[in-house]
């Protein structure tokens, strides 16, 4: 059930470990989440398709490839712990959409509750990457590919940094067609759905917000 694929590049485990230590500053922890997410966008995008084509190098006519013009991206993020994602993504395709998902988890419940929803109005003629760096109760990443699948994109993919088993377990039943991205699979959660061990809240870690 589901696709799940835990992306163990040493690099990427690296800078995770930093981002985890409680005393990496709010600037060092948004200049990780950046790097870390251009090398997932990396990750993500292995199965673009390619077209051949001819340009001519100083020596030589040659067919080379390049990215097929029909296939195009939004990237999609969970705010807002999202954007940390989104801005590292779009470093490596300056070009794709983006679209935002407002979500906040009330704080007794974890139910998501949806605040703001924008995407692009051609959303159903492009590939979604779905975006928010913690996978906890999977309450909200379900939340949003329902939402998104309403607007019938021609795929989606979501991706994180963290999940936890339990919210892995419920985004795969909710949602065994999408393909879901990780950098680490942590223990559980706790009472009040923080991932164990994590790296705290990373809404407020990038921002600074505590
Ligand atoms: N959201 C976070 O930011 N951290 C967690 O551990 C769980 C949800």
């Amino acid at each position: 059930m589901g696709q799940v694929t835990v992306i163990e590049h040493p690099l990427i485990q690296h800078k995770l470990t930093l981002m985890r230590k409680s005393e990496t500053s709010t600037a060092k922890f948004r200049s990780l989440l950046k790097e870390i997410s251009l090398l997932l966008a990396y990750e993500v995008t292995r199965d673009l398709p390619l077209k051949h084509e001819l340009i001519e190098t100083p020596l030589s006519p040659m067919q080379a490839p390049v990215l097929a013009p029909d296939k195009k991206l939004v990237i999609v993020s969970i705010q807002r712990a999202g954007q940390g994602i989104l801005d590292g993504m779009l470093e490596l395709m300056p070009s794709a959409r983006v679209g935002h998902i407002g979500l906040y988890r009330d704080p007794k419940t974890l139910v998501p509750i949806e605040y703001y929803f924008k995407v692009p109005q051609d959303i159903d003629k492009r590939d979604v990457v779905l975006v928010d760096p913690m996978l906890a109760t999977g309450n909200s990443a379900v939340a949003a590919v329902h939402r998104l699948k309403s607007t019938n994109p021609m795929s989606i993919k979501f991706v994180c940094l963290l999940a936890a088993p339990e919210g892995i377990e419920h985004f795969c039943e909710a949602h065994p067609d999408v393909p879901l991205f990780t950098v680490a699979i942590d223990d559980k959660l706790d009472e009040h759905g923080y991932i164990i061990p994590g790296m705290g809240d990373a809404g407020d870690r990038l921002f600074g917000t505590r």
